[in-house]
């Protein structure tokens, strides 16, 4: 079944016609290497059909959106949705009914909502903010790039043509989920991923239209919910991995606290509780399935990374130039991922990184009090974590407005 006529079989039967259309799609082939075997009881929800991810997206969302684009009716809802930023505050006036049924839905919190956790969280953002500013920009920000679909879809929707715009746009969820009042009702995290679910439904309707998406992508439509889990493994548990690795002392219940806060994220974007991890040890495994076989440099993938590598120099040309900042990939990221996103090798940096990360992370956490002789690199480092943390964070000086696009990248 090609691309369009499996967005037709949802599109047909609407939301009720979706489980029907989703057997359909469900028979044919996904494209996985190995049969999916994530078992829902390992889920937030506790249990589940089971079914591939990879054949699901958002039915209730995409059938609603592509609606709306055909009939012309986005660019007033844009004007309406940009003044709704706060959780707590009621939809604008002159939505369309059943867009305003549908969004009045998705703003609900699951039931499983710990508020607790969600305090916790926000502790742990605030004591880790910098660590979580450098690592949600250049370990999940850098891999992005390396997840083909996710990185052709980037490249060939409307954001691909400016990418700074794209990237504060992303940035500005990472900044809502560690806000202090994320999910509260003066926060916008529960704004961000409504909004965001819509972006993705449109972006759901509008690929399958472009000539380059056709003849690039060897997949018809974009952003099934197995997509939105290998991105946000790219996020919570990349973050959480590299973490551990650093020893950065992490109280469990701040851990845990963290995971639940993507855990609600995950749910709020769209995605099924049967396939939100339930732990750690559930979300690692998920990730060694869904994320670490299809990391892999595309064109399109090598273009967006050296654009982002390039952003640094806007704010300061030494520490974070384009070398620099490529160092930092390798290290995060590794020598196969960098070779493929034809990062050059850098002479410094390189080295310093590895040898001497570690050890300034222990100085900086206490671990080691004693400071080594030659305290300059120590200095160089955290002069980096400061900058780059900054870097990210200037991504959202503008005033952000997340909107919904009408149409795919004019190239
Ligand atoms: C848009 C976040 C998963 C592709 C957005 C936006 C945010 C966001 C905040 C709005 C920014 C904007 O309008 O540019 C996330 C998060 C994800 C996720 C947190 C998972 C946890 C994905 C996946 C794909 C994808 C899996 C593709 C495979 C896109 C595209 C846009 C978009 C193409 C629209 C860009 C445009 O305006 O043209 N996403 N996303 N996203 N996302 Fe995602």
């Amino acid at each position: 079944m090609d691309g369009l006529s499996r967005r037709n079989a949802l599109k047909a039967g609407g939301v009720a016609g979706a489980a029907g259309a989703f057997a359909m799609v469900a028979a044919t082939s996904t494209g996985r290497a190995q049969p999916w075997t994530w078992s829902p009881q390992g889920s937030v929800a506790g249990s589940g059909s089971g079914a591939d991810p990879m054949t699901v997206w958002d039915p209730e969302a995409d059938e609603l959106v592509g609606g709306l684009i055909d009939r012309g009716e986005v660019p007033r809802i844009n004007d309406a949705l940009r003044t709704w930023t706060r959780n707590g505050q009621p939809l604008p006036a002159g939505l369309p009914p059943e867009l305003r049924d549908f969004m009045e839905y998705a703003r609900k919190l699951p039931q499983w909502t710990d508020p607790a956790k969600l305090d916790t969280a926000i502790q742990f953002n605030k004591k880790r903010g910098l660590y979580l500013g450098v690592l949600y920009g250049f370990a999940s920000g850098m891999m992005s790039t390396v997840i083909p679909k996710e990185a052709r879809s980037v490249y060939y929707s409307k954001g691909g043509h400016d990418l700074e715009d794209r990237i504060s746009k992303t940035a500005k969820l990472g900044y809502d989920i560690g806000s202090n009042n994320a999910y509260a009702p003066d926060g916008e995290m529960i704004v961000t991923c409504v909004k965001t679910r819509l972006v993705h439904a449109a972006v759901r309707h509008l690929l399958p239209q472009s000539p380059h998406w056709v003849h690039s992508a060897a997949e018809d439509i974009p952003i099934s919910q197995n997509d939105i889990m290998v991105t946000w493994h790219s996020l919570p548990t990349t973050v959480m991995k590299h973490l551990t690795s650093w020893k950065v002392p992490i109280p469990v219940h701040e851990s845990e606290a963290f995971l639940h806060s993507w855990q609600v994220a995950g749910h709020m974007l769209g995605v099924r509780d049967e396939y939100i991890p339930k732990s750690w040890p559930e979300a690692n495994s998920q990730a060694a399935q869904v994320l670490d076989p299809i990391l892999a440099p595309t064109p399109e993938g090598i273009k967006l990374a050296d654009r982002l590598l390039g952003l640094g120099a806007n704010i300061d040309l030494t520490i974070l130039s384009k070398p620099v900042l490529g160092a930092f990939t390798r290290f995060l990221l590794g020598d196969h991922i960098a070779d493929g996103l034809h990062i050059p090798r850098e002479p410094v940096w390189d080295p310093l990184l590895r040898f001497s990360w570690g050890p300034f992370i222990a100085v900086r956490e206490g671990i080691l009090t004693a400071v080594p002789p030659a305290a300059d690199p120590y200095w160089l480092l955290d002069e980096f974590l400061r900058k780059a943390a900054l870097m990210y964070l200037s991504e959202l000086q503008m005033p952000i407005s997340i909107e919904i696009p009408t149409m795919n990248r004019d190239m």
